[in-house]
């Protein structure tokens, strides 16, 4: 692997992150650490209960936080980012500063049959119908594509298997 033995993997909510992340993780043998399940542990509160209490603006900055400790941090690892994460402060030049990151893509009708199994513990779409939520994504993607497009490799719409991640690091 690269540079510091980092792989950031970052899309939308739904985009498989963390399922994927934890079986390179089992392959290469390296840590997976999901960013989302590090900032409840180091708060010791959800996600949703952080958003609900404090507002998203903390969690954005806490999230930035979390982001730093762990790209300090001098071992090889799998990253699983929030959804957000990408689009708030430096945080991508500090991606690619630090890793490879990877951008799984796909379109707002793969996503959202995806998040209406999955809305509950995520604050942004708890509580969007089915039509409400394609709509949402599709706004979002428009607005965090330009971070997103920062990665510094794209797999789209497309079941990613390990193998496809192994190639590109
Ligand atoms: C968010 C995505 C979530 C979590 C938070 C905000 C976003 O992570 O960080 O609810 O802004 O897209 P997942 O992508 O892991 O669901």
């Amino acid at each position: 692997m690269k540079k510091s033995g980092k792989i950031f993997l970052l899309g939308f909510m739904g985009s498989g992150k963390s399922t994927l992340g934890k079986k390179v993780a089992t392959r290469l043998n390296i840590d997976f650490i999901d960013l989302d399940n590090f900032i409840e542990q180091q708060e010791n509160k959800t996600i949703s209960a952080i958003f609900a209490e404090e507002g998203e603006a903390y969690f954005r900055k806490i999230e930035q936080n979390a982001l730093e400790v762990l790209c300090q941090k001098p071992d090889n690892m799998i990253i699983a980012l929030g959804g957000g994460t990408p689009c708030f402060f430096n945080n991508m030049e500090l991606i690619n500063n630090t890793g490879i990151s990877i951008y799984l893509k796909y379109n707002s009708g793969i996503l959202s049959s995806r998040l209406l199994k999955a809305k509950s513990t995520r604050p942004l779409i708890k509580n969007k119908t089915k039509e409400e939520l394609v709509a949402f994504i599709d706004n979002m993607l428009l607005d965090r594509k330009f971070h997103y497009n920062k990665a510094q490799f794209v797999v789209e719409n497309r079941n990613v298997k390990v193998e496809d991640i192994l190639v590109l690091i």
